[in-house]
């Protein structure tokens, strides 16, 4: 009889477990396209007038069966980075509330995907968790906030502000809202100013309270909440047996920068009774600027903070913060028991799980390139040049009303400065004016970005439409404000030859 063999081991496959000779061959390529990125910035273009298709067609590779060659691999890279990609960083993009990016973040991004921790759980990631716990503490004491506070790191904005808000709605909803669900009690209400971020309304969507109990309060001449509103607003809702539960103030509104009342909102939400959140998720780290800090007075009272480290700290794509004034809140609006996550923290000494503190169950090592550039670069740093970012803003307005054919549209508050072409000879009160300098500008503001000599966005105030510089960038300076100005009169002036004399035929 032959006797019982037990079969051979499988053979080791190790396709995909390069050498560190190789994975630093590879690196190094990935470097040297990084530096010549940096070195080159200034000189490309903003972005391309590019189609969709174009792009798609541009980028598609099919996935190959076996390893594509690294000269091929690279010059794909190099085609998709110079060739199809458009710059936020770049010292002319001035749009939407997108940073710059800081190298050294960039570099740690590396450093923690090759680390590949779990920040979801201590034990996955004891460094990681740690790092992301010390940056947050030190966040909270940034913005006044006592040693209960703890937080946790988002993919962005939109996320620490649901977060906040769902923790918000279980803690002050008055019923086990977490088990029984929103129609166990009154319909919820929550405030916030007509000038808030849209996401606030889909926050409310995933909340199951439905967009329509975020109730738009009206802003004053400076774009801020009039807390006169806030309090009528609230007084209905209780008399119509809901339950007001939050008001979202916001620090630095997407728009024009503007920052609510926060003393009065922070009063009134403590008579009230209701959760005072805040979103900074784009002003929130001017509490770091000296000369900005002031604007702020009142954010210390807040029972939870969003704001973004890849906004105005500058720090790659993705991450924003929420923070709470006590930490513990979100583990009660978070926690689920896993079986299979089982663990002896006494025995173990280990740390909280993060994933048990927010929606995220496993989690990547975010806090690192935040930590890394503010090891890299300081506190004083950042302050600098936040606080510059502003002053810009402002020479940017003087610079439009310097101009016979801008407008200044807003205050400066921060660092974005809103502006329109107007026409030198198109007489105020001529007929259909204002819907003209409508479709000029939304024409101006398409034309700059496909143009590629700069990048700005737009913002509708008052109803209109209006250009928007925003600057939370550290490679813009003045003359990159003089040359989008000098784009935006340019092409206006380009524009309004063509347009006006078939929509303004009568009036002209
Ligand atoms: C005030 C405000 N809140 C929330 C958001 C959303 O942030 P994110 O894009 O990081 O999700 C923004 C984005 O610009 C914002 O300005």
């Amino acid at each position: 009889m032959a006797a019982d063999r037990s079969p051979d081991p499988p053979r080791p496959v190790a396709d995909l477990d390069w050498s560190p000779k190789r994975a630093r061959a590879f690196g190094e390529r990935t470097l040297d396209l990084w530096e010549r990125f940096l070195t080159e910035l200034p000189s490309l273009p903003v972005a391309g007038a590019w189609t969709a298709d174009e792009v798609a067609r541009a980028v598609a590779r099919p996935v190959p069966e076996e390893p594509m060659p690294d000269d091929e691999l690279f010059a794909y890279l190099r085609d998709v980075a110079f060739d199809w990609s458009m710059y936020p960083g770049h010292p002319r993009f001035m749009a939407y509330i997108t940073g710059t990016g800081t190298v050294p973040g960039a570099a740690a991004d590396l450093l923690a995907s090759g680390l590949n921790m779990n920040l979801g759980g201590w034990r996955l990631s004891p460094s990681g968790t740690e790092i992301e716990l010390l940056l947050l503490r030190w966040f909270a004491e940034q913005f006044g906030l006592p040693s209960s506070a703890g937080g946790l790191l988002t993919s962005g904005g939109a996320m620490a502000n649901f977060v906040a808000l769902k923790t918000a709605r279980d803690h002050r909803a008055g019923w086990d809202i977490r088990a029984k669900g929103v129609l166990a009690g009154p319909p919820l209400a929550l405030y916030a100013s007509e000038e808030v971020h849209v996401t606030t309304d889909r926050e409310a969507d995933m909340l199951g309270l439905g967009a329509e109990a975020v109730r738009k309060i009206p802003v004053d001449g400076d774009f801020r909440m009039r807390v006169d509103d806030l309090e009528r607003a609230i007084g209905r809702d209780r008399a119509a047996g809901l339950r007001p539960f939050a008001v979202v103030a916001t620090a630095g509104t997407v728009a024009t920068g503007a920052v609510d009342p926060l003393p009065a909102i922070a009063d009134l939400c403590a008579r009230e009774s209701l959760w005072l959140h805040v979103d900074g998720a784009y002003g929130g780290p001017a509490v770091l600027a000296d000369d900005l800090r002031p604007l702020f007075v009142g954010i210390e009272r807040a029972d939870s903070i969003a704001f973004d480290p890849h906004k105005w700290m500058y720090t790659p794509h993705s991450g924003g913060c929420v923070l709470m004034r006590d930490a513990r809140h979100l583990s009660e609006s978070f926690a689920a028991q896993a079986g299979y996550v089982h663990e002896d923290k006494e025995r173990t000494g280990h740390g909280p799980d993060l994933g048990m503190m927010g929606p995220q169950f496993s989690r990547g090592f975010q806090a690192l390139k935040v930590w890394v550039s503010l090891l890299a670069h300081g506190r004083r740093a950042y302050a600098r040049r936040i606080s510059h970012d502003a002053e810009l803003a402002r020479y940017m307005a003087e610079q439009v009303r310097a101009r016979r054919e801008l407008e200044l549209v807003a205050p400066v508050t921060l660092s974005i400065c809103c502006f329109r072409y107007v026409p030198d000879d198109l007489a105020a009160g001529t007929p259909g004016r204002d819907e003209y300098l409508d479709e000029l500008n939304e024409r101006l503001m398409t034309a700059i970005q496909l143009d590629g000599r700069a990048y700005c966005s737009n913002a509708i105030l008052h109803g209109r439409f209006v250009l928007r510089a925003c600057i939370v960038n550290f490679r813009t300076e003045a003359a990159d404000c003089d040359a989008t100005l000098d784009v935006a009169t340019e092409l206006g002036e380009k524009l309004d030859a063509e347009l006006r004399p078939d929509r303004l035929r009568a009036g002209a």
